[in-house]
């Protein structure tokens, strides 16, 4: 059975909720990294993913300037890197040069990737659109990497971007 409820309340079930860092660099050559929970796998041949960032963010500044990203899957070890990008503005904020995470540089594109994350997915900027208060960027994935450690994912698994794994 199901109940009507309002759209707020039931948003609230949707936990565990993936969470990954898209890097683009911005027209100085500095490297943006981003936290983000709204991303899904879009087509599997070509391979291709989708994030959606919202439209103040300065993120849309450097997607839209390098036309490519990083996705990143962070390890659960890496929640505190996580809620250092998603909380600080690449406006304002050198995030990398800041908070000490590991980067290496992407072999496809003008772009870094995160040494201890799960994987990393190298993306060429395909589309944007519009839709609401975000921008829905999709990338084809160009070259893709994973840890060679096992690494566990890092989702967020409740309210108020509570971090951790899922087992
Ligand atoms: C766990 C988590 C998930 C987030 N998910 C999103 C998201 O899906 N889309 C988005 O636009 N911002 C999301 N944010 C917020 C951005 O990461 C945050 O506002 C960031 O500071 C923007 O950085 P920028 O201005 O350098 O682009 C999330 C933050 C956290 C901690």
């Amino acid at each position: 059975m199901q109940k009507q409820v309002e759209y707020q309340d039931a948003i609230k079930t949707k936990y565990p909720e993936q969470v990954v860092i898209a890097i683009a660099k911005d027209k100085a050559g500095r490297a943006n990294p981003v936290t983000l929970g709204w991303t899904m796998i879009v087509s599997g041949s070509p391979p291709m993913m989708a994030i959606a960032v919202a439209s103040r963010h300065y993120s849309i500044e450097t997607i839209r300037h390098s036309k490519c990203f990083t996705i990143a899957f962070p390890s659960s070890e890496m929640a505190d890197a996580a809620l250092f990008f998603g909380s600080r503005s690449g406006r304002d904020t050198d995030k990398f040069a800041e908070f000490d995470c590991k980067t290496e540089p992407a072999k496809a594109i003008d772009s870094a990737l995160l040494t201890d994350a799960v994987a990393n997915f190298e993306c060429t900027l395909e589309s944007e659109t519009e839709a609401g208060d975000h921008i829905i960027f999709v990338g084809k994935v160009v070259s893709s990497h994973t840890n060679t450690e096992p690494k566990k994912r890092l989702y967020t698994v409740g309210p108020g971007h509570k971090l951790g794994s899922v087992s």
